[in-house]
């Protein structure tokens, strides 16, 4: 049995949504009441306990509100006492790289450690910047408004979420993947103003962006990151997805049209 933790986000809905149509049994958790989940939070051990019982094998996604470790070691707790096998980690591109006297990605680095010295069998999915982070501006783009652009003229291969998935499916349902850790990127390198032009001519509207300075009021791990990004760090492209999926990675281009409707919907 497979416990997919983040199961109602970006990421962990897709692993779901691979697994059930797969007919591999899994257990979703989530913080909320959902039929056929399991109702669980990081801050609290007890819930935590119930979610790992009987569990072979743990997607393990976390969305700390500061950037710790914490959430990540709550479950390696619980899952080595439970008798856990196996952990699959979404973790971040260029986690442990030094950039400005900081470490990148460090709450991820922890993490990763804190698993690796589980004695547990793991795989590390290290993916940058998601296709589907412009959904987060979907209100400024239907007002025509400018997207804020922290990152400046580097480039990235941002990935499609679903590859994200269906590499971590790949990993959950068997050994092969067991000690790797992936640099999960999409296959073209890309500005965010080239991801805006893409944007436009697949939405057929105006998609304007806004130069930001790296921003001061985040927390300073995210300040890291992002500066890190700025600076070209993730301007590399692997073959990761290919190798794990035996087929090419999904384009931005193809997020962008299979998410058309979700631009043009009415907001919440
Ligand atoms: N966005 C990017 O470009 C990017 C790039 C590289 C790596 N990452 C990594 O990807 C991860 C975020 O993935 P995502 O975008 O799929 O997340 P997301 O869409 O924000 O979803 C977060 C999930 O975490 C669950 N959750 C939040 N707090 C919880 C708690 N206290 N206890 C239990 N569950 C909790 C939520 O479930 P409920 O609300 O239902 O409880 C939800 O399912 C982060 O680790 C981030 O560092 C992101």
């Amino acid at each position: 049995m497979i416990l997919v933790t983040g199961s109602t986000g970006t990421i962990g809905s897709q692993v779901v949504r691979l697994l059930t149509e797969r007919g591999v049994p899994f257990r979703a958790m989530s913080r909320r009441e959902r039929p056929g989940g399991v109702r669980a939070d990081f801050d609290d051990p007890a819930s935590l306990a119930d979610a790992v019982a009987g569990i072979d094998t743990v997607f393990l996604l976390t969305v700390p509100p500061v950037p710790t470790a914490d959430h990540d070691i709550a479950l390696v707790t619980a899952a080595r006492a439970a008798g856990v096998r196996k952990i699959v980690k979404l973790s971040a591109i260029g986690s442990g790289e030094r950039f400005d006297g900081a470490t990148v990605g460090a709450w991820h680095v922890s993490a990763e450690e804190a698993i690796e010295g589980s004695g547990l069998r793991w795989t590390m999915l290290r993916p940058p910047s998601f296709a589907s982070n412009f959904l987060w501006h979907r209100a400024l783009i239907q007002a025509g408004e400018p997207v804020p652009n922290l990152v400046g003229d580097s480039r990235q291969a941002v990935v499609d979420p679903r590859d994200v998935a269906a590499v971590a499916v790949a990993a959950l349902t068997g050994d092969a993947h067991d000690g790797q850790r992936y640099d999960l990127t999409g296959p073209d390198l890309l500005t965010f103003a080239d991801q805006a032009a893409i944007l436009e001519r697949v939405l057929e509207r105006p998609v304007r962006i806004a130069a930001t300075p790296a921003p001061v009021q985040l927390p300073a791990g995210m300040i890291t990151d992002i500066g890190w990004a700025r600076a070209g760090g993730a301007a590399y492209v692997t073959d990761h997805v290919p190798r794990v999926l035996g087929r090419p990675a999904l384009t931005f281009e193809q997020w962008v049209r299979d998410h058309r409707k979700a631009f043009a919907a009415a907001l919440p």
